[in-house]
């Protein structure tokens, strides 16, 4: 493979003058800036990331570890970090740790050995000392959607509750009085926060949540289908089921449907994050939305001010309610707020990039 040496033999410069030229320094000429590109085109040459990284102790390189990269939340969560690393000049390691402690901590470590520029972390497990240390360390962190309580770094994620309490308010206006809720695992912030926001609401309204209506799931789809099992086993059994997130929403669907019982007509059901698909079952189902895209790109700016030695705020954007059919109410469906097409840097002068939501 040819290396710089021989990209300045052939364009007859130094390799400092190489060097410069491909970095866009104004002291090299125009001619010696073409010859050099010319060279580069013939031979094939790539510069070496490795040396760079050396040289500059800088590997331009991000990690993100998810919980669940089959979620589809963490998808487009993990496609919106992508996009704004890239925008920024970053590219970035992806780690799914599939809701797996020992994985999560595999996947840090991995990184951290790789010298990323600074990690994305949206925890499964928020016990690992790995996360401490790394922070004790100097490594620039910034979790997303999920956090350690106690761990000083920048959280950028959405708070539900105002949602929460609409889909309460939602559920109860249509006659529903038994609410029951699926949540996700306790020790995870997204899972305890969910569960605590439909108590607080239903509290308002003076309506209780006993705790054979709070059934315990993995934020898994199997773990929403015996959940909902459960719940129709009850001899007074919910009117209303809550998801604490799309996957067990979908499983909860599974379980209502095998025992021949329709939603909303038996039992109504809504979920937490909105998901495309969400438009297309039958019925199109209620969902709490969070602005994923936002979120994604918000966290990398975040950690990109981190590394640049600032020390930027939280953030903390809203979720709402997208009323659908699977509550009971009637009128028209919303569509899911799909992502935009990904723009090109430079796009071919014939294709049409369009953002649907502009
Ligand atoms: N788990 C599952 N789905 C989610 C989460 C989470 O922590 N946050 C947003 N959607």
């Amino acid at each position: 493979m040819a290396g710089i040496k021989d990209v300045a033999a052939e364009a007859g410069v130094s390799v400092a003058t190489v060097s410069r030229a491909l970095n866009g320094h104004p002291s090299v000429s125009p001619a010696a800036r073409a010859r050099v590109l010319a060279a580069v085109a013939a031979l094939g040459y790539r510069p070496n990331a490795v040396a760079r990284s050396l040289r500059t102790d800088q590997t331009r390189t991000l990690g993100l570890v998810i919980s669940d990269v089959l979620n589809p939340y963490f998808t487009s969560l993990a496609r919106a970090v992508e996009e704004e690393a890239r925008a920024l000049g970053y590219s970035v390691i992806i780690g799914n740790a599939d809701e797996r402690p020992e994985l999560q901590d595999h996947h840090v470590r991995t990184l951290l050995d790789r010298r990323i520029d600074g990690l994305l972390l949206s925890p499964t497990d928020p016990g690992s000392p790995l996360i401490p240390d790394a922070v004790r360390a100097g490594t620039p962190i910034v979790f997303v959607d999920r956090w350690v309580p106690g761990v000083q770094v920048p959280v950028v994620r959405a708070d539900g509750r105002g949602a929460v309490a609409d889909l309460v308010g939602h559920l109860l206006g249509l006659g529903h009085r038994r609410l029951a809720i699926i949540a996700g695992p306790a020790a995870t912030t997204t899972g305890s926060e969910r569960v605590d926001a439909f108590r607080a609401a239903l509290r308002e309204h003076g309506v209780a949540l006993p705790d054979a209506y709070i059934g315990q799931g993995d934020f898994q789809a199997e773990s929403g289908r015996r959940a909902a099992e459960r719940f129709l086993d009850l001899p007074e059994p919910p009117d209303a089921v809550f998801a604490a997130d799309n996957l067990m929403a979908l499983g909860a669907l599974d379980a209502i449907r095998a025992r021949g019982l329709t939603v909303p007509g038996d039992i109504a059901l809504a979920a937490f994050d909105d998901i495309p698909w969400f438009v297309h079952t039958d019925p199109p189902i209620t969902a709490i939305a969070q602005p994923t895209e936002e979120l994604g790109r918000a966290a990398v700016r975040a950690l990109v001010e981190r590394i640049g030695g600032h020390s930027p705020d939280s953030v903390t954007l809203p979720a709402r309610l997208v009323v659908r059919r699977s509550c009971g109410a009637s009128g028209p469906v919303e569509e899911p707020h799909t992502a935009a097409p990904i723009a090109h840097p430079h796009p071919h002068p014939h294709t049409t990039v369009r953002r649907s939501n502009p």
